[in-house]
């Protein structure tokens, strides 16, 4: 039957795509084993549910903690090209769990769409007793199927609730509703296919138009580390790690700060010998919520209010040109 919407579910493996070898197992099974075709079977009557046509196509197979800038790009690329289509409504994304929220931010960044991306995934493989893939990819088909999802930027999809991928965040690793909205409740909750939403979209989440993505081959994506700071840091072996990183090609160092973004004095030296060669700093915090409130003029606007993983997103979009804006 001919539908009025037209949503591309994008595979890129996970514990949504894993098997274990042992019958009904959570736990040591391999992630990024199923197709995306797969996993659409696993959802009885979705075309119908959704009042949708959906559409498969296999992008990426890996367990997300070994995400890289080269699939990253490749999916932004895609994204891109199907959300200019008239003929597409919006855009699923499979996804394992563990960066799902670096994912979620990297495409909010570079593609800040006006049609619906919905990341979902799974906290138990799909041989699981248990397994809560099926009914997340429902949840994230709807969502994506809902009216009142364009104009919200990048979402998430987890265990019926959905996030905006500046808050999106994992906070468990086991509970299968593992994530949660940094503070923040969700913008919406899915219930049986249906959505309620809680809020309007955060402000400035969707850009007018196509998206605007013009990125260079990832090789050449500027590399930035994370640096943190904790009781017992040593001058020497920051100094030493900062050299290496430097003589490595690392551009830029996000330094993951204590409490109101306070960095231990034995990483002095090494901040300090970065900087002098021209390498860039943020300083964001590892206090699970809130962000770094600065005192006026203090530390020359190289604070970050983002959480550490998605201020070194941020950072290296803006050595490629990306506006400050975004955290
Ligand atoms: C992954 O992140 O790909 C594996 C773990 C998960 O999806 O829960």
């Amino acid at each position: 039957m001919e539908r009025d919407k037209n949503i591309v579910i994008l595979g890129t493996g996970g514990t949504i795509a894993g098997v274990a070898e042992q019958a009904g197992a959570s736990v040591g099974y391999r992630a990024a084993q199923l197709g995306v075709a797969q996993l659409l079977q696993a959802v009885p009557d979705l075309e119908r549910v959704a009042g949708a046509s959906l559409q498969a196509e296999q992008l990426a197979q890996l367990d997300s903690k070994d995400m890289d800038h080269a699939t990253w790009h490749a999916l932004a690329l895609r994204c891109a090209e199907l959300l200019a289509r008239d003929d597409v409504s919006g855009i699923v994304i499979t996804h394992g769990t563990d960066t799902l929220e670096e994912t979620a931010w990297f495409l909010q960044c570079v593609l800040r769409p006006a049609k619906p991306v919905v990341l979902t995934c799974a906290m138990r493989p799909a041989t699981a007793i248990s397994a809560d893939g099926p009914g997340n990819l429902r949840d994230a088909v709807a969502c994506a199927a809902d009216t009142q999802a364009a104009g919200r930027g990048v979402l998430a999809v987890v265990a019926g609730r959905v996030f905006s991928a500046r808050q999106v965040r994992k906070v468990h690793p086991y509970r299968v509703d593992a994530f949660d909205g940094s503070g923040a409740g969700p913008q919406g909750w899915v219930e049986e296919g249906l959505l309620r939403w809680a809020t309007g979209g955060l402000p400035g989440a969707a850009a007018a138009g196509s998206p605007a993505i013009a990125l260079p081959p990832a090789g050449q994506w500027p590399q930035v580390e994370l640096l943190h700071s904790h009781a017992g840091c040593n001058s020497a072996v920051a100094l030493a790690v900062m050299q290496a990183w430097h003589a490595a090609g690392v551009r830029a160092v996000v330094v993951v700060g204590t409490g109101n973004g306070t960095v231990h004095q034995a990483l002095g030296p090494a901040l300090d010998w970065a900087q002098a060669q021209g390498m860039a700093l943020r300083i964001t915090t590892r206090c699970e919520e809130g962000q770094v409130v600065q005192a006026e003029g203090a530390l020359d606007g190289r604070v970050s209010s983002l959480p550490a993983a998605k201020a070194r997103i941020s950072l290296m979009l803006e050595l490629m040109g990306w506006p400050r804006a975004l955290g």
